[in-house]
């Protein structure tokens, strides 16, 4: 016991030390130039020592000012106390970080019900969490699949976890066959793809981007299965067959944009931005059994906010537009230039700091009477 509390002491102390320093964003372009020449796997263990440290103390100082009612909840406290144990294993062990803290959540508000407040501070601390996540990710992925077991392994063209000529329509493909597959298994139906592809700079060239082609199929992949699914339940009976799913790649002077649109019956305008929202989650609420090791995130609500943070992550950005009774467009923006693609990073500061302490303020815009469809919490009750 004691040496638990020495322990926790001088964890806490390397807490408070690091937070101090501000993590310090990588572009696509840095990861793959250091991966490239001669990468020197020295360098790269004594850069992974100070920043993991320092990115993964920015986010515990965070962690202690979610409300106490929510840090009470057993998930969250197990989410919580990975954190406490040596940095040694993090990759693994954080695995279910996500769906941990999404259950965390969900017994939360089970408890104490839904309250605007918690829930913007909720969602301002997880959006900048699994961001911090991504982040830790990516530089211990780089880190050993240049230097680790696996580097032989590894894809031969790839600098770690970076394709430097990443094939955008190719992903695309990926990403819908596999959404395909399981909208199969599911409904015994799926809608076809349409991929047109606009190359400005070098016309009727396929379309390549140096990126981490993981992500770009997980972003993909979120939306081809929210696509799918709108399509088939509103088509279904239809004897025409189903509409099909068009995907539009495009490549501007400093955008690389990838836009999926279905004809699934669409969202209204009121209801897309609680789509991003954590706190509104699937009605029922599924279970998490801790004891298993690998979660499937699926049904948790998590597909678009989660995608939008690994757009984000590199300087892009994903939207949806909706077109209520007819469907959705949803796009994702990327960073066309490598050096431009700098990671985007949550520091913990005053300003942080401040986002936890003060309530939502009132609206300085006239609202109508409360509307008994704002009742339910559930995004998903279309
Ligand atoms: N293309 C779309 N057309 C119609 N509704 C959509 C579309 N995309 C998303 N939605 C609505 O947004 C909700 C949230 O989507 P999101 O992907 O975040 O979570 P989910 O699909 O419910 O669960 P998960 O993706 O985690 O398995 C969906 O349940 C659906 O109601
Ligand atoms: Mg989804």
């Amino acid at each position: 016991m004691k040496l638990f509390h020495f322990l926790l002491k001088d964890v806490t102390h390397k807490i408070e030390y690091y937070s101090r320093f501000s993590p310090s964003p990588m572009s696509i372009k840095q990861f793959l130039d250091f991966g490239r020449e001669n990468a020197c796997e020295k360098t790269s263990f004594m850069f992974l020592r100070k920043e993991l440290a320092v990115r993964l103390a920015n986010t515990m100082r965070e962690v202690t000012l979610l409300p106490a009612n929510l840090l009470s909840q057993p998930s969250v406290k197990l989410a919580h106390s990975c954190f406490l144990e040596t940095l040694i294993k993090i990759r693994n062990r954080h695995n279910d970080v996500v769906p941990t803290m999404a259950q965390g959540v969900i017994e939360y508000k089970e408890k104490f019900g839904f309250d605007p407040f918690i829930s913007s501070n909720v969602q301002y601390f997880l959006d900048r969490f699994y961001t911090n996540r991504i982040s830790f990710r990516m530089l211990i992925n780089q880190h050993t699949l240049l230097f680790g077991d696996a580097a032989c392994l590894a894809q031969p063209k790839h600098i770690g976890s970076i394709d430097p000529a990443c094939n955008v329509a190719e992903v695309v493909r990926d990403a819908y066959e596999t959404a395909k597959m399981l909208c199969e298994q599911y409904y015994m139906m799926a809608p076809e793809l349409k991929i047109k592809e606009f190359n400005s700079k070098t016309p009727k060239k396929p379309i390549q981007v140096v990126y981490v082609p993981s992500h770009l199929f997980h972003m993909l992949f979120e939306l081809f299965k929210n696509s799918m699914r709108a399509t088939v339940e509103l088509h279904e009976n239809n004897s025409e067959g189903l509409p099909p799913v068009e995907a539009l790649v495009t490549l501007g002077k400093e955008d690389l944009s990838i836009k999926i649109s279905d004809q699934g019956g669409g969202v209204p305008l009121r209801k897309i931005d609680r789509l991003f929202n954590y706190m509104y989650s699937t009605a029922p609420a599924p279970r998490l059994d801790l004891s298993q090791t690998a979660v499937p995130l699926a049904g948790f609500g998590y597909g678009l906010p989660i995608s939008r943070l690994y757009a984000r992550y590199f300087q892009g950005d994903l939207n949806l537009y909706s077109i209520d009774g007819v469907g959705t467009d949803a796009v994702i923006h990327l960073k066309a230039l490598s050096s431009e693609s700098f990671e985007r990073l949550p520091v913990f500061n005053k300003s942080a700091w401040r986002h936890y302490q003060t309530g939502p303020e009132a609206d300085d815009w006239s609202n109508p009477s409360s509307d008994p469809r704002d009742a339910s919490t559930h995004k998903n009750n279309r």
